[in-house]
């Protein structure tokens, strides 16, 4: 018996999603705005935290100087722009009111525990709002590049001691329509019971690998038009040893924002 995708709405938004990185200039409306933040709001949250927060950037000249942190021209004309940050700031100020020592050593709202669970939090709720974009018709790009220079991004949105920067996100009317990008099959990504040891699915593994680095070299990236993307296993390569301008390190400054991860 083969099987099939069940085709609903919600599926249907999510097996057609792609990066945009091409905007039309027209402003998203305020009740967009408005279902979009919320719908964010209601992702899962650990322990109820709600340990994440977004800065809504509309000033040009910041979203300017956040495509030059990116090196990245488009995050400048995204009609909305967001950046998400795992805020444990707020949650101080709220223990702090109830009097408890949020200076103290014990205190665990800093710990690397909940910095990564914020951490959690946040990219939920960003694809939360990913998703309800791509249904209500726009199109979106996250972005990592913001994090290319951390200490300049936390100077540029004044972002206090127990936050930061996870990731930016770009919205609007899509002015492009890009391939859907196609993905590794499934029997290399779902494994059953336990992570399968290399010897014993290497010539599967192989192969279906084989088979995906064709499949990817037929994909063509609008930002490279002229022509297709690399092999998989080509890109993988590249990166692995890149040492450019993504490979600074992110979590050093993060000791610096008030968070303790040796603990
Ligand atoms: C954590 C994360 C960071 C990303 N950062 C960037 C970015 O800085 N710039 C960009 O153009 N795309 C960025 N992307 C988009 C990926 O390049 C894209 O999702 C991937 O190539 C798959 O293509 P698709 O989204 O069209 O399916 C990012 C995606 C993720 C999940």
């Amino acid at each position: 018996m083969s099987e099939h995708i069940i085709d609903n709405p919600v599926v249907s938004t999510l097996l057609n999603r792609r990066s945009i990185r091409k905007f039309k200039n027209e402003a998203v409306d305020a009740d967009t705005v408005a279902t979009l933040e919320t719908v964010a709001q209601h992702a899962a949250s650990s322990q109820f935290l709600n340990d994440w927060s977004a800065i809504r950037v509309t000033d040009p000249e910041v979203k300017a100087k956040l495509a030059e942190i990116g090196h990245q021209d488009y995050i400048a004309t995204a009609p909305l722009l967001y950046v998400f940050v795992l805020d444990e700031h707020r949650n101080s100020r709220i223990a702090a009111g109830k009097g408890v020592d949020v200076t103290a050593d014990e205190y665990t709202l800093t710990s690397s525990y909940r910095y990564s669970q914020a951490q959690n939090d946040a990219v939920l709720a960003l694809h939360a709002m990913e998703t309800a974009a791509y249904g209500l018709g726009l199109g979106c790009v996250i972005l990592g590049s913001l994090l290319n220079d951390v200490p300049a991004l936390i100077e540029l949105l004044e972002l206090p001691e127990r936050t930061y920067p996870v990731l930016g996100l770009a919205i609007g009317k899509p002015d492009q329509d890009p391939e859907v990008k196609p993905r590794m099959p499934r029997s290399m990504q779902f494994f059953e019971n336990a992570y399968p040891a290399d010897d014993e699915n290497e010539d599967a593994f192989r192969a279906d690998l084989a088979a995906f680095d064709e499949t990817l070299h037929r994909y063509y990236d609008l930002r490279e038009a002229d022509r297709p993307v690399d092999a998989f296993s080509d890109q993988i390569a590249a990166v692995g040893v890149d040492q450019g301008v993504l490979n600074k390190p992110v979590l050093s400054p993060s000791e610096a924002q008030g968070f303790r991860l040796d603990r």
